[in-house]
């Protein structure tokens, strides 16, 4: 799948349930209707993809870094995501991320649903995130 286009779009998440399930590889194999409203993507066309293609690049990979060792671990996580639609434009969203037990205690999946961020949160969360990014860059470089 080739990747959108980054544009200085934002749309609004209205807090509707908006969910989203992966196997243990973070391939995706539940959406919820508001998840293809507010991706873009339809339901046959998220299905069987892995969850980064929402990635929008002014996200910092030690964010997910961060979040794949936590919900690894057994235990939930829960942070301000930038999502990158099918369109383009992007969307903010505090993403809760469950890991799915077995009766052995085994992690078979994960469950994410989104809440509405505080939008004078965003604006931290963003500029801590650019530093981020910025730091990443200079190490690749
Ligand atoms: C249940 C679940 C939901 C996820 N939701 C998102 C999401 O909304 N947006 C996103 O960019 N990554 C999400 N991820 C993380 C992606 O799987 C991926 O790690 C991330 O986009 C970074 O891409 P990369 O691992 O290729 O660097 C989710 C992962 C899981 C397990």
């Amino acid at each position: 799948m080739t990747r959108p286009e980054p544009l200085d779009k934002e749309v609004l998440f209205d807090g509707r349930s908006l969910i989203s399930e992966t196997d243990t590889q973070g391939i995706i194999i539940f959406v919820n209707r508001k998840f293809v409203e507010m991706s873009g993507y339809t339901k046959d066309e998220a299905l069987g993809q892995p969850h980064n293609i929402l990635r929008h690049p002014d996200m910092p990979k030690t964010a997910f870094e961060q979040m794949w060792k936590t919900i690894q671990s057994g235990k939930i996580w829960e942070g301000y995501v930038k999502n990158l639609r099918k369109d383009g434009k992007f969307y903010w969203v505090i993403v809760n991320i469950v890991p799915k037990l077995d009766d052995n205690g085994t992690i078979t999946g994960y469950i994410a649903s989104r809440k509405v961020p505080k939008r004078e949160q965003i604006q931290a969360v963003e500029q801590s995130y650019a530093k981020m990014v910025s730091a990443e860059t200079k190490i690749i470089h």
